[in-house]
């Protein structure tokens, strides 16, 4: 059995002082004093040390590795636009080795800023690189192939049927086992691009087994335009007529949201992603998101790259609280430690993975952060959760435990060479834009 040892933890009980954690294989057994730990087990090896504080583990609930490819070319544009003048292109154009890349790229940076459980949408081909890079490097990865069968480039667009065959057969190959580390996902795009048809096979295939579908909703006012032009109502309202949402739906952004839609939320049990640095970046708006948390909506955090460009979830907390102090006029409105909780377990009941996932707890999977408090961001200590939301950033993350095994330590990955996955990606993405 391994003890991880931290100077304090931030467990489901709080932050404590002198933690250990025993870890058996891929699950926590215990979290407690480390003087009454070590007298209950025998280790056979031990982690951290008091200059540690240990946290669980990030999660970042929306995000599009193969979007990685475009940072830094994209920030001029409204969603609609973004779309078509810049991400249909590369996603249509984007090739097996670019894609595998890409998910190198983005899992790589998530990891090392401590996040080990993520929901990435890839474009309509190539899911399976993603699924390779997640399990070689050893994180939890919910992925699906993004579903679109009309209003799109014909690079992109798909049959209904084949689409659907096509998600089907992810599953079938990577959702086999309930307890996997990868878990496939159906994730039609969003309702602009997606039929009904689409829709209610979609639907189909998440009762037939059981797996969750993730959609963009309700993110820019341009968007529920088109969709009230369309069928009257809003994306949710008519997902919701569909019978698309359910405790196994997660929304992403859901920023412009009239009370009847928040109501279907409560009703139904869906679940939102937050993205406020994807909202900020295409000029969306901002999420209520204290009127979500205050109703009881599992709410996680999201990356959403490419709209946003980088994997950082110390700044999609950090951006969480900045934003709702904008949008309220009040500096209270959520406050950093809701943040934090946004990030991990709000995270994990977003997937609806809170009993396996997101907390340090006995009998969840040991998945886990050792944050470093000799750095300048953790120093002095004041109130350390708020330090991790308000100053936090990779560098304060030394290690990085996912399903009890360490992929990361001291900053460094253990399961490859970084200056070689990079090079590589690099060489390869330099041809693909060439
Ligand atoms: N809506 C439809 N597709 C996308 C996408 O790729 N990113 C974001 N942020 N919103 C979308
Ligand atoms: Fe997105």
């Amino acid at each position: 059995m391994l003890e991880v040892c931290g100077g304090s933890a931030i467990t489901d009980r709080g932050l404590e002082k002198d933690v250990s954690i025993a870890v058996e294989k891929d699950r926590i057994v215990d979290v407690g004093k480390s003087a009454e730990l070590r007298k209950r087990y025998k280790f056979s090896d031990s982690i951290g040390g008091p200059e540690f504080v240990i946290s669980p583990s990030f999660i970042d609930t929306h995000m599009h590795s193969y979007q990685a490819g475009t940072k830094g070319l994209t920030s001029d544009k409204s969603l609609l636009d973004w779309l078509k003048r810049y991400i249909w292109k590369w996603e249509a154009g984007l090739g097996k080795e670019q894609a595998k890349a890409c998910a190198e790229l983005s899992y790589l940076e998530m990891l090392k800023g401590g996040v080990t459980t993520f929901l990435d949408y890839t474009s309509v081909r190539h899911a399976e690189e993603a699924f390779m890079v997640a399990d070689w490097f050893g994180m939890r990865g919910f992925i699906g192939k993004t579903m679109m069968d009309r209003n799109c480039p014909d690079g992109l667009k798909e049959d209904t049927d084949e689409s659907l065959r096509d998600a089907e057969r992810l599953i079938r190959r990577f959702g086999r086992d309930p307890m996997s580390r990868l878990r496939p996902v159906i994730i039609p795009r969003f309702c602009i691009t997606s039929s009904d048809d689409l829709l209610l096979g979609c639907k189909e295939l998440s009762e037939r087994y059981g797996v969750m579908i993730s959609t963009h909703a309700h993110e820019n006012r341009d968007e529920l335009k088109a969709d009230r032009k369309e069928h009257g109502v809003g994306a949710i309202r008519h997902l919701n007529n569909l019978g698309l949402l359910s405790r196994k739906t997660l929304l992403a952004h859901c920023v412009h949201l009239s009370q009847v839609d928040l109501e279907i939320l409560i009703r139904t049990r869906t679940a939102v992603s937050h993205c406020p640095g994807s909202n900020m970046a295409l000029a969306s708006g901002i999420a209520d998101i204290p009127a979500m948390l205050a109703r009881k909506i599992p709410v996680g955090l999201g990356s959403d790259v490419g709209a946003y460009c980088n994997f950082s979830m110390f700044e999609q907390m950090r951006l969480s609280v900045l934003a709702q102090k904008i949008r309220t006029g009040d500096p209270g409105a959520l406050a950093p430690s809701a943040a934090f909780r946004m990030a991990s377990e709000g995270g994990a009941k977003a997937l609806g993975e809170e009993s396996v996932i997101g907390a340090l707890a006995a009998g969840r999977k040991a998945d886990l952060l050792l944050l470093d408090s000799r750095t300048c961001q953790l120093s002095p200590e004041n109130d350390l959760v708020s330090q991790i939301v308000l100053s936090g950033e990779g560098a304060i993350v030394d290690t990085v435990m996912c399903d009890g095994k360490v992929l990361v330590q001291g900053g460094e990955i253990l399961f490859g060479d970084e200056r070689k996955i990079v090079g590589e990606a690099r060489e390869v993405l330099r041809s693909a834009s060439a």
